[in-house]
Order: C-alpha cells, then sequence, then structure tokens
C-alpha cells in the first residue's frame, strides 16, 4: 500500500513537472515571439539609406526622428551622399524634404538625372519636395521672431524653415553651414535657431541629415573654429566623408561613422566613390595604405 501512495506520489510530481515545465516553455515561446515582435516593429521604425555597402555599417538603421550630420570637405560628395538617401526613400514610400541652402533646384534635378535616378516622378507625385532657400531669409526672419518672442527665446521654425502642408518623414538640410554663415555674427541666434530646428525634427518624428561643410575634420585634431560648429552636440549621430589623399598621388574618397546614439556601429574609415550611374558606394573594404584624410 505504502509502495502504491509512493508511486502515485511520484505520478503527481511527474505530471506537475511536466506541467511547469510545459509552462515555462510557453513563457519562453511567447517571451520570444514577443521580442521578436518588438524588434520587427523597432526595424519598422528605423530609416535604412540603401546606400550601397552603408547600411551593413549601421545595426539596424536610423531610428526615426534621429538627426545626423553628414559632413566632409568641399567636393568629398555630401550632396551626392544625400540625394542618393533621398531616392532610395522616395522608392520605399517616404515623403522626403530636401532643402538646398546651396545649389538652384535645377541643378540638383540635373545631378539626380546623371545618376539615373528620376526625381521627377516623385515630385509629382507628391514624395518628394526639392526645395532652395535663402539663408539670409531665414537669419532675418529669426531676428523678428526672436525680437518678438523676447525673453522666451521660444520660436516657431515651422513658418520659417519647413513649407507648409507637407508633412516629410525625411528631412535633408544641404547646409547647415551655408545657414550659420547667415547668421554671421549673431552666433549665440543661430545656436538658439539649431535647437529649436532639432527639437522640431526631433517632436515631428523626422528622420533628418544634415550636411556641415568642414575644412578639417573636427575630430582630427582640428582646432579652427567653423560656423556651424554649434550643431554637433544636439545631433545624434555623425557621418564623416573624407577625401582620401594616398602617397601615390592618388586621391579617394572615404566613409566613417563617428557617431549613432544608442546603436552598434561599425567603426572602421571605409573606401568610398562616387560611381557614375550607380551613386554613393561604400566598399567592404577598410582603406589600407599610406593615405592622409582631408
Ligand atoms: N554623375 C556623376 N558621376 C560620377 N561622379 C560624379 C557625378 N556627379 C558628381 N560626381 C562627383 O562628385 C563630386 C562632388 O560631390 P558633391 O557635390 O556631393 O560634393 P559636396 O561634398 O557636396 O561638395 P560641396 O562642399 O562643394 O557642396 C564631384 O566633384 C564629382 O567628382
Ligand atoms: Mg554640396
Amino acid at each position: 500500500m505504502a509502495e502504491f501512495l509512493k508511486v502515485g506520489v511520484l505520478e503527481n510530481r511527474v505530471k506537475k513537472m511536466g506541467k511547469k515545465i510545459k509552462m515555462r516553455m510557453k513563457s519562453r515561446m511567447e517571451n520570444k515571439k514577443r521580442k521578436v515582435e518588438s524588434a520587427k516593429s523597432n526595424k519598422e521604425e528605423s530609416f535604412l539609406t540603401g546606400i550601397q555597402g552603408f547600411d551593413s555599417l549601421v545595426d539596424g538603421g536610423f531610428p526615426t526622428g534621429m538627426a545626423t550630420l553628414v559632413e566632409g570637405g568641399p567636393g568629398s560628395g555630401k550632396t551626392v551622399f544625400c540625394l542618393n538617401l533621398a531616392i532610395n526613400a522616395c522608392k520605399k514610400g517616404k515623403k522626403v524634404l530636401y532643402m538646398s541652402f546651396e545649389e538652384p533646384e535645377f541643378r540638383l534635378r540635373s545631378h539626380m538625372k546623371n545618376f539615373g535616378w528620376d526625381s521627377e516622378q516623385y515630385e509629382k507625385n507628391g514624395k518628394l519636395m526639392i526645395r532652395r532657400f535663402n539663408a539670409l531669409d531665414i537669419a532675418r526672419s529669426v531676428e523678428a521672431l526672436l525680437s518678438e518672442a523676447k525673453k522666451e527665446l521660444l520660436i516657431d521654425v515651422q513658418p520659417v524653415l519647413i513649407p507648409k502642408d507637407f508633412e516629410p518623414d525625411i528631412v535633408l538640410v544641404d547646409s547647415l553651414s551655408s545657414i550659420a554663415s547667415a547668421f554671421s555674427g549673431e552666433e549665440s541666434r543661430f545656436r538658439i535657431y539649431m535647437e529649436q530646428l532639432f527639437r522640431y525634427l526631433e517632436s515631428h518624428k523626422i528622420t533628418s541629415f544634415l550636411i556641415r561643410e568642414t575644412a578639417n575634420p573636427t575630430h582630427l585634431g582640428g582646432i579652427f573654429v567653423e560656423p556651424g560648429e554649434a550643431v554637433s552636440f544636439l545631433s545624434d549621430g555623425i557621418i564623416s566623408i573624407y577625401s582620401v589623399f594616398y602617397e601615390t598621388g592618388r586621391r579617394g574618397r572615404a566613409l566613417e561613422i563617428i557617431k549613432l546614439r544608442g546603436t552598434d556601429i561599425k567603426r572602421m574609415v571605409m573606401e568610398a566613390n562616387i560611381v557614375k550611374g550607380k551613386g554613393f558606394v561604400v566598399y567592404n573594404t577598410p582603406l589600407k595604405g599610406k593615405y592622409k584624410l582631408t
């Protein structure tokens, strides 16, 4: 009888353990499912540039609402990089605003055409807006708004910058340096304006890429303070495009991601180029040989 009882108790225990194991497995499966779903939804919320060879440097892409500086010297390829990114975003159904403070709209359209990118199609269907702005007009409007706002120093950047009736997912600014020069002598105003702009982009969940011209990449030890320097600390990410000068006399291009808050990045200077009929290309090869970055 005692034996029989023991067997019964054991059977019950096994049954209970089985139940527990099943429940644990079920909860583990549910947790896993939840994690995958959350990762999926995070992925959906992040933005991949579609630039050849670039996205593998950024784990999971740019989270929505991030502001990234695209910096580099003259002719390094900042505009081509951003135009390439703009057309790729349009292809994915995103609404894109390209704000130029330098080249006129027709020239940017022509650059895109040269690479075989049909910007007109997206401009017609309202997915793309390429607009040239006058930085001096902006500086004047900011001044007027600031004198109205007086102590608060809070201005509404929308009427000064983002066109009405267009709600973009992605904004490209070409370039912050041009805006900064229009504020020359009024650096504190530029700073206030930038703070408002970055806040606006973030609160409207707009992912932005802002070009900044650098005579010398700042992190390479340059001591010269450039126009627009104030924005470095406001940005979530920095992409540097370099012009490479090899000892052999050859010139090349390279790209590096300096920072991207909350994201794992490949920290390496990668070979890059601007390829006819293709656009901006990042190669899966770190820079080799003797060279200087400019
Ligand atoms: N269709 C094309 N095919 C190949 N290379 C091109 C093409 N269009 C432009 N390039 C190259 O890209 C370079 C300029 O790139 P981009 O205009 O993006 O530079 P940038 O960094 O914006 O310069 P800036 O500071 O003067 O605005 C040119 O000097 C040219 O060598
Ligand atoms: Mg340019």
